[in-house]
């Protein structure tokens, strides 16, 4: 049983840097592991602060606190490590380690997603810097690439699978049958689900880690209320025999791209081809799939949930802050100022009980229904909007077509006007 982790053997030009940790859950504990694996990183916990006095704990009392001034007053720690649950508490928490001159790691996807504007200023005002590789799509070095290798405005998309728990939920139900239940329970038990799971099934989760994708792709700081969100809760058995009949899966795709000088973006299942970069991609995988305008297709593959994998992106933002690593947000400086947009719309395929009422006339471009075992299909072109409105009916299953057919609605006005 150790109380201090320590790693002494990188280069001296790095920075030896005592950690304040808030939270000892599933990530905090993966990264102590890591960081008590890893030799090379010249980096201490000195306190870890919890709210809960009675859980069994796998260190010494000694470690750990209850009061967050005992770190974020110490002025020994330099570098605070936020990873509990609660957002809005999360956002105090960073707030004031800034206050108080310390640099912060967090994988707290939500509470960055709803305050990114916010943090990309008090950064600057603070001179500090705040880093959250781990808060999408877990072990993944996403954000730093598009910060830096793709430090340009050639890319025209990033999509991908953002959310490990809803893909461990569909390789399960898909490939061995699992009920849903049975399978998201799987989830919560191996750590990957959020503490309210409604947050990842119903697709918030990777919404959050959308948003904050776009904040380094495209450079637009956006509130996560603005990307419309539609989970894989009420995918039905008969959606899953339209896959299994048709030799496609399905997959739960947050995505964001360039088109007519606006940016759009949305998470929702999709029917997807067995031959898609992403169909292969199972249980907690996460993947991303960039594409530019020269490089084309890359995808970036790993595990999106689960102590071990988030810890390690945890751990590799803690050693860039030992080189003064922090985010430039240079897309956001480029100042593309491209504006977001939900005016768009996409091929869909809708499924609901036969008797429920959906009309062809809802569609932009209706292609054809059809009914069986006691369901009715439809299958179009419908707008974003619309979209979002069967989502909200209970009765009604909403997955885009393997060809989503983007159009940007002012594109298909301009076409129409000059044909
Ligand atoms: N609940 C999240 C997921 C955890 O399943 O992807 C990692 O962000």
């Amino acid at each position: 049983m150790s109380q201090v982790i320590s790693n002494t053997t990188n280069a001296a030009t790095h920075k030896h840097l005592k950690l304040g940790l808030f939270g000892f859950g599933c990530v905090g504990q993966g990264l102590y592991h890591v960081l008590n694996e890893t030799h090379g990183i010249k980096a201490d916990i000195k306190k870890i602060c919890v709210k809960n006095r009675d859980k069994q704990r796998i260190l010494e009392s000694a470690i750990f606190t209850y009061d967050k001034n005992d770190i974020l007053q110490d002025p020994e720690i330099d570098v605070v490590v936020e990873l509990i649950d609660d957002a809005k508490a999360a956002f105090e928490i960073v707030k004031a380690a800034l206050q108080n001159g310390k640099h912060v790691v967090t994988a707290n996807k939500r509470m960055i997603a709803e305050n990114l504007e916010e943090l990309y200023h008090l950064q600057l005002k603070h001179n500090r810097s705040v880093l959250y590789e781990g808060s999408v799509c877990g072990s993944i070095p996403i954000l730093r690439n598009l910060e830096e290798y793709y430090d340009n405005d050639l890319i025209t998309s990033i999509e991908g699978i953002f959310n490990g728990s809803t893909n461990y939920i569909l390789t399960k139900v898909f490939e061995e049958k699992k009920s849903y239940t049975e399978a998201l329970k799987g989830a919560q038990d191996l750590g990957f689900a959020e503490s309210d799971p409604s947050l990842d099934v119903k697709a918030f989760d990777p919404k959050f880690k959308l948003t904050i994708a776009i904040a380094h792709t495209f450079g637009v700081f956006l509130k996560p209320e603005e990307i419309i969100n539609i989970g894989i809760q009420k995918i039905s058995p008969v959606d899953l025999k339209y896959a299994r009949d048709h030799g496609l899966t399905i997959k739960l795709i947050a995505r964001a791209y360039k088109l007519n000088g606006k940016i759009f973006g949305f998470v929702a299942p999709q029917f997807v081809p067995a031959d898609h970069m992403l169909a292969s991609v199972r249980n907690e995988y996460n993947a991303v799939l960039v594409e530019g305008a020269f490089a084309e297709k890359q995808v970036f593959i790993g595990k999106g949930a689960g102590g071990y994998p988030t810890g390690s992106a945890v751990l590799s933002d803690i050693s860039a802050l030992s080189y003064d690593y922090r985010y430039e947000y240079k897309k956001f400086a480029q100042g593309d100022g491209l504006p977001f947009s939900n005016d768009a719309q996409v091929d869909v395929i809708v499924s609901f009980p036969q008797g429920a009422s959906v009309s062809s006339k809802e569609f932009e471009n209706f292609k054809g229904g059809y009914q069986g075992n006691g369901y009715q299909y439809m299958t179009g072109s419908a707008r974003l909007e619309k979209i979002k409105e069967w989502n909200d009916r209970d009765d009604v299953s909403v997955i885009l077509a393997p060809e989503l057919n983007l159009v940007s609605l002012d594109k298909s006005k301009k076409e129409l006007q000059y044909a």
